[in-house]
């Protein structure tokens, strides 16, 4: 590979994070081809100009069909609302492209495993942008369970809150639609399972409640239904016989992007929280009682790849820098070579798991992840 063409089909808050990770990818890594911006596609022409302009690409377009036409782009970056991943996806995966598409896959199971299979049709690589799992304490965290730091784990609780929604009196928008999703469980709640997959595998069983704290919200006619649930709880078991819960809010005041991990092992603790991105904690309980208590790690160079952005210890990582990774890894595999990403084959997991906490909710039960 000589150069890597790309596309960006949308330029928001995700279309901005993959368009300075394709620019930084190289400066931060050194190992990599050229990288070519080739076409920015979005909504309207003039929006399309615009951010071509300012993140760089050669091209833009108000049609995203016209994007994957082009032969020069060897990989799409699929940055759109969540109802559009599927329909871009397979269409790039048909067309030839590598995909990297934000997370979720798809509000309707099907369509989630519609891209599943263009993926294996097409033999391309197909990654979701579960960015949180790259984060160089995440990796270290891993290292320390592979190596057995604390023991087998028997249990986990992971909590992920925001505020976004928290104001009663905000508008009705389209992320409370159902044609969205189910709201907190899969706009948001697949980023904690991603982070479950990455460090124990998979989820076997669930047990779900869910709650709407407001539910109508003012619309341009007055009040409308949120048809959506900001706000779950999720009893869980996973496939390694170690139990956990999971809590989720959209409108928990005063979290603005917390992902609260607490694994328990037989010789110890790990507890990580994402609005501290750059530490996690550790305890030994085979430590001498006299000092046993938990230490703060701050991450540095030899928490690998850590050194590719920063060469002094505890300087710290941002957001876009886990975009960097995750576009690093997503250029190995092209390249055949492993790596550390939720493809779409993980992804499908994620989102059975969803589908089977939305019919825990509704059926009141334990359901298994793939009966
Ligand atoms: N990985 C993360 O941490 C993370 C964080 C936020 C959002 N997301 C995901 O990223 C995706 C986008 O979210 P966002 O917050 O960037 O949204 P956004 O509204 O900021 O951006 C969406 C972009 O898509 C464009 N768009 C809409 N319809 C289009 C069409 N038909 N053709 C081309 N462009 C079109 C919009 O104009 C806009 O530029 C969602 O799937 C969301 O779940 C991921």
């Amino acid at each position: 590979m000589k150069k890597i063409g790309v596309g960006l089909i949308g330029s928001g808050f995700m279309g901005k994070a993959h368009a300075i990770a394709w620019s930084g990818v190289r400066a931060v890594y050194g190992d990599v081809p050229e990288i070519r911006l080739a076409c920015l596609a979005d909504a309207s022409d003039d929006l399309a100009r615009r951010k071509a302009s300012e993140f760089g690409f050669a091209t833009a377009t108000a049609d995203w069909q016209a994007l994957l036409a082009d032969p020069e782009i060897d990989v799409v970056s699929i940055t759109t609302p969540n109802k559009f991943h599927a329909q871009m996806a397979v269409a790039a995966l048909d067309a030839g492209k590598h995909v990297w598409c934000e997370k979720p896959m798809a509000p309707v199971l099907e369509d989630a495993q519609a891209m599943l299979n263009a993926q294996r049709r097409s033999g391309k690589v197909a990654i979701l942008g579960y960015n949180y799992i790259q984060n160089p304490a995440i990796r270290h965290i891993r290292t320390l369970l592979d190596e057995g730091a604390i023991g087998p784990v028997n249990h986990i609780r992971i909590e992920m809150d925001e505020d976004f929604m928290a104001d009663a009196g905000a508008p009705f928008q389209a992320r409370h639609e159902a044609v969205n999703g189910y709201g907190a469980i899969d706009d948001f709640g697949v980023h904690p399972l991603s982070l479950i997959r990455t460090l124990f595998g998979g989820v076997a069983e669930v047990m779900c409640d869910m709650a709407k704290p407001y539910p109508t919200r003012k619309g341009k006619d007055g009040e409308r239904a949120v048809e959506v649930f900001d706000v779950a709880t999720i009893l869980l078991r996973l496939e390694n016989g170690a139990s956990g819960l999971m809590a989720l809010s959209r409108t928990a005041w005063g979290r603005k992007g917390r992902i609260a991990v607490q694994i328990f092992g037989e010789k110890g603790s790990i507890l990580y929280d994402q609005e501290r991105l750059n530490e996690f904690q550790l305890y030994l309980a085979t430590e001498r009682p006299t000092e046993q208590g938990f230490r703060t790690v701050l991450t540095a160079p030899h928490h690998a790849p850590y050194d590719r952005f920063v060469p002094a210890p505890g300087h710290g990582l941002g957001f876009n820098d886990l975009k960097v990774i995750e576009c690093r890894q997503l250029i190995g595999l092209m390249r055949g070579e492993p790596g550390i990403v939720i493809d779409f084959e993980d992804g499908m997991k994620i989102e059975r798991t969803v589908a089977a906490m939305a019919r825990s909710f509704t059926e009141r039960r334990w359901v298994k992840v793939d009966a």
